[in-house]
């Protein structure tokens, strides 16, 4: 008997993959819940594995094939996605396996090679519209470039009307649960916002022409796989509708107030801000960066209309980890909304004309000047923020009445 069992998806389709319990940083995407690997095997004349795990999940994947075929039946390998957490445990599931082919697209051949230094003969590509007979089903590809590396491909089966959608539609998610009417809705939108803040929102444009591209497709999905999380069964019209509606970032009454702080007058600042902008009905979420990782901070900021962001100055600089949360929100190229800058500082005070420079950078538009207070706020620059976090407040509810 196999330590681990795969899950039957379909009478020919398996879930093959890992679940990883304990991840809680994805290259600095905060993971909190784990994930999955997920992987699947098509049991038909050719049998075929779509995508394998991360490296370290190797015999997790290998004993799961076991439970319903021996691996070394299985004849074709299908890369939908060339990183790693798909590909890791690749090269040796190659050596145990034997396969025929290995298919990925032309783009994910060269990055497979890039990648495990194999001869170009290792390979064979696959293009958007081209088939791979099975047996009884065929598997026909599409390219999906830049969502979200240049080899993303997903794999349709349409005999069995499954949608293999590689990163698509996933979400960081570790559950016994495989099917995503077994878990809370609640919990599902959280995790697939999150996921698509980090990982999809930089290419907003290009999921947009995706939803299309689908649309005319009209492909008959009855399971949408992706590789990370559970298998939509049963709200596939939903994460669809969700996925078209992110890609819009489109501006709702809601900001962000982000800040660090040394001694609490930022904090102080940030506070009276954000009543600032509450009077006026908006909803702030404020997020003191000592507590809130910046993966929180980019799920926050696709439905936001204002990122207003606080730093102290140190030594002529902006306090470290709020530079960092803005080169990384600047990385995924939020758009439609309005910034401002804000700070305590003692004698030079560079930090806010310095957020104002990043927030201007990444093509967000400033609602208002900086807001500078000298070491501590008293009442007068207290009641400063709050008309501050107004002024920002208005620009906001013209963006969003603009919309
Ligand atoms: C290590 C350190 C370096 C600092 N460097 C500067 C500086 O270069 N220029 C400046 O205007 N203030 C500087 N300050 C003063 C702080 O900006 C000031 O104390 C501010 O009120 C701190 O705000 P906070 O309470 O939000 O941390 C420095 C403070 C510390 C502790
Ligand atoms: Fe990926
Ligand atoms: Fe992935």
């Amino acid at each position: 008997m196999s330590a681990f069992n795969a899950v039957k998806l379909t009478d020919r389709v398996y879930w093959v993959g890992a679940i990883d319990w304990a991840i809680r940083n994805f290259h600095g995407y905060q993971t909190s819940r784990g994930t999955t690997y997920n992987a699947f095997l098509i049991l038909d004349d050719k049998i075929t594995l779509i995508d394998t795990v991360k490296k370290p999940f190797l015999s997790e994947m290998m004993s799961r094939i076991s439970s319903v075929v021996d691996p070394e039946k299985i004849d074709y390998i299908v890369s939908n996605h060339s990183e790693m957490d798909h590909t890791g445990a690749l090269p040796e599931a190659m050596t145990i396996i034997r396969p025929e082919k290995v298919y990925a697209s032309p783009n994910g051949k060269k990055a497979l090679q890039k990648h495990f230094h194999w001869d170009p003969e290792t390979i064979t590509t696959v293009k958007t519209g081209e088939s791979l007979p099975l047996g009884e089903t065929t598997l026909s590809f599409i390219e999906t470039r830049m969502l979200h590396w240049p080899d993303s491909m997903v794999s349709y089966l349409a005999e069995e009307k499954i949608l293999f959608s590689q990163d698509g539609f996933g979400m960081h998610l570790a559950s016994t649960e495989r099917f995503d009417d077994e878990l809370s809705l609640h919990t599902l939108d959280e995790e697939a916002e999150k996921y698509f803040a980090n990982i999809l929102m930089p290419f907003s444009p290009l999921v947009t022409r995706l939803m299309s591209q689908l649309k005319e497709l009209d492909l008959d999905v009855e399971l949408l796989c992706p590789d990370h999380g559970p298998v939509w069964r049963s709200h596939i019209g939903r994460i669809l509708g969700k996925w078209s509606e992110w890609a819009q970032q489109r501006p709702t009454r809601k900001a962000i107030v982000i800040y660090d702080t040394m001694w609490k007058s930022t904090a102080s600042m940030a506070d009276a801000i954000c009543n600032g902008l509450s009077s006026l009905g908006i909803s702030v979420r404020v997020m003191p960066l000592s507590s809130s990782h910046m993966s929180n901070v980019a799920t926050e900021v696709i439905e936001a209309a204002a990122l207003i962001v606080g730093s102290p100055t140190i030594n002529g600089q902006i306090f470290p980890t709020v530079a960092a949360c803005m080169t990384y929100l600047g990385s995924l190229k939020p758009r439609n909304m309005v910034g401002a800058a804000f700070g305590s500082y003692g004698w030079s005070g560079e930090a806010p004309g310095k957020l104002e420079k990043m927030l201007e950078d990444q093509n967000i538009p400033l609602a208002a000047e900086a807001l500078k207070i000298n070491y501590v706020p008293d009442e007068d620059a207290l009641q400063k923020a709050t008309e501050f976090g107004i002024s920002v407040g208005h620009k906001l509810l013209e963006l969003c009445e603009g919309d």
